[in-house]
């Protein structure tokens, strides 16, 4: 278990899944969660979706229907974790601390955000309209996604690299700032997968929603037939040999064909034969390879309960991750229970007492003198002169005792005194305030550490 790689991906819930997003994400995806070396977390990024859409009907429908195509696909929730971004309260409160050292020229250069204020100056709008702050924080709110999890890798679309960019940017400054040496979160990588298919649509462009030109994926067999129907091809009629090369349909087949059928395919089209009949070919190709997992998804959206349970079950993976690593990070940055506020503080004193040091000196005239100087160099105290080494140390042992210090401010600077005897005078000090604040340095570089 401890060697595996963590994958984890978010998929934006705002429409329906296609035949494009099976063959380029969803269906890639679930076989590299079968890989034993992958531990893969899986996620519905509803949050992301409402910077994106405010229609509640819309983000509703879309999270049963894609958590239903991963689970009819073949993904394994039992040996991955599956859940929704919106489930995991640790999300968005990891959100506030990364905002909080994200820098904001970072942000101005998302490309998203660019491209929209682009859009407006162009428009001759004011920059800013229409862009809401959830827009402008989406990469953010994905470190937070990916950093809280500790990622190893991520696959996503070419269009999110910067995004994963920002993760780590924004990830180490956390590091820096809090870290004290340690490294809380773990460098993400961005996983472009190369081999893997875009596409084509209907119209041989990109498939994409945007195009309007997207094959469904599960939602009838009927469906899928009429979308085949209205794949575009070139006017050769049945029996004019046909350029499968220059043919998305048979792009598309191929995504799905095993070589041998692909080959065949390919000879049948050269052999001229007619594109009705191609069609014919390819959705009998895709309803054998989609058939069943068609079956599946409508019996999964049938019992959305039992769908709730699964996602309820996969935050609860999920978040048994979550909740103790964002009280580590709290801790960090200092959002802590205050009982546990006097080990803080001994803590403060430790590194003071540490900090702070006796340095020894002898006069000219042969007597020994101390300085007690603050962690920062600045000299807290001046010692009297003391006959010999060995009272001087004395001195600076029963300081350090932990009794309580006979401080006696005068004007701009005070005395310390044991026993009656003054042993020490602090400098001048510009003002009352500073004065002040040298005795309560002083008090705090002289308490005992209690281990
Ligand atoms: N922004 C991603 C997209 O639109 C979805 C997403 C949200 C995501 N959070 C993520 C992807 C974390 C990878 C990791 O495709």
């Amino acid at each position: 278990m401890t060697n595996r790689t963590r994958i984890l991906t978010g998929i934006t819930t705002t429409g329906t899944p296609h035949l494009g997003n099976y063959a380029g994400a969803i269906r890639p995806a679930i076989l590299a969660s079968r890989d034993s070396h992958a531990d893969s977390f899986y996620f519905l990024a509803d949050y992301h979706a409402l910077i994106k859409c405010d229609d509640p009907l819309r983000i509703q429908r879309s999270r049963l229907e894609i958590a239903a195509t991963w689970l009819a696909g073949g993904l394994d929730v039992d040996r991955v974790t599956f859940y929704r971004q919106s489930d995991i309260p640790e999300i968005p409160e990891l959100t506030w601390l990364l905002t909080c050292v994200a820098a904001k020229g970072l942000l101005n250069r998302a490309h998203a955000y660019k491209a929209s204020v682009d859009k407006n100056v162009e428009a001759g709008e004011d920059p800013d309209a229409g862009i809401t702050m959830g827009l402008y924080s989406y990469p953010v709110l994905m470190a937070a996604d990916i950093l809280m999890f500790n990622a190893h890798k991520v696959p996503v679309g070419r269009d999110q690299i910067q995004h994963v960019e920002m993760a780590r940017d924004i990830g180490q400054r956390f590091n820096h700032l809090f870290g004290q040496g340690k490294e809380f979160f773990t460098m993400p990588e961005a996983l472009i997968e190369e081999s893997v298919a875009t596409l084509p649509g209907l119209d041989g462009r990109k498939m994409s929603k945007s195009y309007d030109n997207t094959i469904p994926l599960f939602s009838s067999a009927k469906e899928m037939k009429d979308a085949i129907s209205r794949i575009v091809t070139d006017s050769r009629a049945p029996g004019e040999a046909k350029d499968p090369d220059n043919s998305h349909l048979f792009t598309l087949f191929q995504a799905f064909a095993t070589p041998a059928q692909a080959d065949e395919f390919r000879s049948e089209l050269l052999g001229g034969l007619g594109w009705g009949e191609a069609k014919n070919r390819l959705f009998q190709l895709l309803d054998n390879e989609l058939g069943e997992s068609r079956e599946r998804y409508h019996q999964l959206i049938e019992r959305p309960a039992d769908l709730e349970d699964i996602l309820q079950h996969g935050a609860q993976k999920a978040r048994a991750v979550a909740t103790p690593f964002l009280n580590e990070l709290r801790e960090a940055v200092g959002l802590r229970s205050f009982v546990n506020q006097v080990q803080v503080a001994a803590t403060t004193k430790k590194k003071a007492a540490k900090a702070a040091r006796f340095v020894s000196f002898r006069e000219d005239d042969g007597s020994f003198r101390f300085r007690l100087l603050a962690a920062d160099g600045e000299q807290l105290l001046l010692s009297r002169n003391f006959a010999d080494g060995k009272t001087a140390g004395q001195v600076t042992k029963q300081l350090q005792a932990g009794q309580a210090l006979d401080i006696r401010p005068a004007d701009l600077s005070f005395s310390v005194w044991l026993e009656g005897e003054c042993v020490g005078d602090s400098p001048a000090f510009a003002d009352a305030a500073a004065r002040d604040a040298a005795i309560a340095a002083l008090r705090v570089a002289l308490t005992p550490v209690q281990e």
